[in-house]
């Protein structure tokens, strides 16, 4: 079974390599899925680049991936609500890059017929983030008036939509050339960063900020449009204590075990269904190691906005 791996820590084209794995045993709790697309996220270039080797150290060859989707080619004595045949979206702790993965049944959800493939694997990361933000951490009201910063990105994103579906006032922030998507979202208000200080358009009207953006560098802004003793989540970093200008809770958002996936997924497919939620794909790459490393080098530097797939054509080898 063939996999994208990293043979090391270091730069894409220096460390992905395809390799040729065995297979895993698939335990009674668990699933096999044969993978026809995956995604890439920020964080799996930071795994790669060694950036993380302090908090998450790998072993090599260690193949990266949160999101993807395929179809269940085998199934554990415990699992009862997939069978061989289904079409899955996952969100496995690693292992999407490539052709197939063992996972816990309980990471993984019926894919929606009407979902593309490229959908599917573009939203468990973005999707359970933002659903977790809102519905765990913050057991968000619909009065609260929330101020999004990296409106357009993945993450940031699917926080608008939830939230407009929700019903919630929503501010919101990106570049000015991602300006007509995020309006395209439902924004109620919007500020392009590299015209306009959104700080001071927006200051002091949001009871809770999120900053979506990659590497949390709206800080001094985000406090400024912050009301006293509001909310402020961060996906990277939290300001500092003494650099924060206004008394409030602030809360670093991680991952946590008590937040179930097949909630979140559940959450995330319905409000897909109903229309409320739609995934931006960027680009659908084909299935190749070179396709892994263009992905990782474009990552690194300030995509356009959506999500880049790797997608499996049917009857194609793995190059
Ligand atoms: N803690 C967690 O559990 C968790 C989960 C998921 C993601 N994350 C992290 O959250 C961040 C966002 O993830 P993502 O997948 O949504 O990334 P993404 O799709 O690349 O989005 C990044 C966002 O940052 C904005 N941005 C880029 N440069 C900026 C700048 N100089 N000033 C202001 N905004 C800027 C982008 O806006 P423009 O392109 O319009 O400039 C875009 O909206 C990443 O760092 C990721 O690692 C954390």
């Amino acid at each position: 079974m063939k996999r994208f791996a990293m043979k090391d820590y270091g730069k894409a084209e220096d460390v992905f390599t395809l390799i040729d794995a065995q297979p895993r045993e698939v335990k009674s709790e668990h699933i096999r899925v044969a993978i026809e697309a995956f995604g890439i996220n920020p964080y799996d270039s930071q795994v790669r680049s060694g950036l993380m080797r302090e908090v998450q150290p790998v072993k090599f060859p260690y193949v990266l991936g949160h999101d993807g989707t395929g179809v269940v080619t085998e199934v554990g004595d415990e699992v009862t609500e997939f069978k061989v045949g289904d079409a899955v979206i996952i969100y496995p702790i690693s292992g999407t890059y490539g052709e197939e993965v063992v996972l816990p049944a309980k990471k993984a959800i019926k894919r929606p017929e009407n979902m593309s493939i490229a959908e599917a694997a573009a939203i468990p990361t973005v999707g359970i983030a933002a659903y977790n933000i809102l519905y765990q951490e913050l057991k968000i009201k619909k009065e609260a008036v929330v101020m999004i910063q990296g409106a357009s990105g993945g993450v940031g994103s699917v926080l608008v939509q939830l939230l407009k579906a929700n019903g919630n006032q929503v501010l919101a922030s990106a570049s000015s050339r991602n300006a007509e998507f995020v309006k395209s979202l439902g924004v109620d208000a919007f500020v392009a960063y590299d015209k306009e200080d959104a700080g001071k358009v927006f200051s002091n009207r949001a009871d809770i900020v999120i900053d979506a953006t990659k590497g949390s560098r709206t800080a001094k802004n985000g406090m400024e449009i912050m009301k006293e003793m509001g909310t402020y989540v961060a996906l990277n970093s939290l300001p500092e204590e003494d650099k924060r200008t206004k008394q409030g809770t602030y809360i670093y958002f991680q991952p946590k075990k008590e937040y179930a996936d097949r909630e979140a997924f559940k959450g995330l497919l319905s409000a897909y269904e109903t229309g409320q939620l739609n995934i931006k794909v960027a680009e659908v790459l084909p299935f190749t190691l070179a396709s892994v490393v263009r992905a990782h080098q474009e990552i690194e530097g300030h995509p356009t906005a959506g999500k880049l797939i790797i997608q499996k054509e049917k009857n194609v080898e793995m190059a």
